[in-house]
């Protein structure tokens, strides 16, 4: 296969693994909507549903496939028959359709989950890839618990896999379980011991129950792999996935990485709100990239350095994320800088004199509220003082 080795297709499983999520669930025009705005945001990949989970998700998949054009559509199974063929007919009127089936990996999920052994779980493994091979070209597996899995026998799983036609092999850590390095020298064993690893591509899928899941997915890409499964806002089980912006900007900010996406972070910001909506998911304050702090400054020494040089205190251009500008908040912790910056786009230029003068005065309002407002402001020069 002729890839660009540095080139990292962008898999987004809002609309499936962000989906299951309690509260979550969408309507198929809801799924639609999102799903458009995923296309102009360039993602590679958009995983639809879970086609044989109800009625509804399997029609949300077809709809999907006819309103989508450039990015795959793909559809979940279980590695059985049933699982398979229900996604086969979802994905009829896909431009480009893929079947995501998969098993369990770890000893945890073969012993408790499947009650069997490691070469019943691999040769279904193997059978469920050649029978969705029937049905469609591209086949992702994913090798469930992969994070707990014995590195050993999954590279025997992935190279069988491969074998069998998986053009994709998913290495996810379903549990949000392992360290950074653990996930990363993960899947440099799988690059260095299965075979066949160059006729596939290796994805990864991590959860966040750790609060790792964007630093397990960068330290999978370092070591090779070359699909990175996101959800906007990182919603997802739990504690959820890992959070598509945050790939996509760590990739564009840390440039010796040297690997890159085609996703036009522009579209962030919309985005977010919109997924945030429409699953009735809050996104937090302080969440990267997207959250309403992000790129918020509130106290008196940050204010100045960001004042004087953007880049004192933002590693990213909120521009480039879909926001207008950063935010200068003014609150009792602010300075002379961040009040004479608000009162000069008010209007109002003081002499040094004068703005000591209603410093003082701001700062005792200041400490009666969480923060002070333009009206505060007006407020506090309406003793007279002139605008300009
Ligand atoms: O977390 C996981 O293991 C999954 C698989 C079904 C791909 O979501
Ligand atoms: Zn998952």
């Amino acid at each position: 296969m002729l890839h660009d080795p540095n080139r990292i297709y962008i898999f987004d499983t809002t609309l499936r693994d962000g989906e299951q999520v309690p509260g979550c669930q969408l309507t198929t025009s809801e799924k639609i909507e999102i799903a458009l705005r995923l296309e102009a945001l360039g993602v590679d990949v958009i995983e639809a549903g879970f086609p044989v989970s109800s009625p509804g998700d399997f029609q949300s998949v077809v709809e999907l496939s006819k309103a989508i054009t450039e990015p795959i559509i793909c559809a979940l199974t279980r590695a059985n028959k049933n699982d398979i063929d229900v996604a086969a007919k979802s994905l009829k009127y896909a431009k480009r359709p893929r079947i995501h089936t998969g098993i369990g990996a770890s000893d945890m999920h073969i012993k408790y989950k499947f009650n069997s052994t490691r070469e019943d779980i691999l040769q279904r493994g193997v059978d469920a890839v050649k029978y969705a091979k029937k049905f469609v070209e591209d086949i992702e597996f994913y090798a469930e618990d992969a994070g707990r899995a014995d590195n050993a026998f999954l590279a025997q799983m992935v190279e069988a896999v491969i074998a069998a036609g998986a053009t994709v092999v998913n290495i996810p850590d379903t549990n949000g379980y392992c360290l950074p390095d653990q996930y990363g020298s993960k899947i440099k064993y799988l690059m260095d011991h299965v075979k066949n690893i160059d006729q596939a591509i290796i994805s990864v899928h991590c959860h966040n129950d750790l609060g790792l899941a964007t630093a397990n997915t960068i330290a999978g890409i370092q070591n090779g792999a070359r699909q990175a499964e996101c959800t906007i806002n990182g919603i997802g089980e739990r504690a959820g996935n890992t959070s598509l912006e945050e790939v996509a900007m760590i990739l564009k900010t840390h440039q010796t990485l040297n690997k890159y996406s085609k996703i036009n972070s522009k579209h962030f910001y919309e985005l977010s709100g919109m997924v945030s909506r429409m699953m009735r998911m809050p996104v937090q304050a302080n969440k990267a990239i997207v959250g309403k702090n992000a790129f918020a400054h509130s106290s008196g020494i940050h204010q100045d350095g960001v004042l004087k040089h953007r880049e004192n205190y933002e590693i990213i251009n909120p521009e480039d994320v879909g926001i207008d500008q950063s935010a200068i908040i003014l609150t009792a912790r602010s300075g002379r800088h961040a009040l004479k910056h608000h009162l000069e786009r008010l209007g109002y230029v003081l002499e040094k004199i004068n703005l000591d003068d209603v410093y003082e005065r701001f700062l005792l309002v200041a400490d009666q509220k969480k923060e002070i407002k333009d009206d505060d402001l007006l407020a506090l020069m309406s003793d007279g003082t002139e605008r300009n």
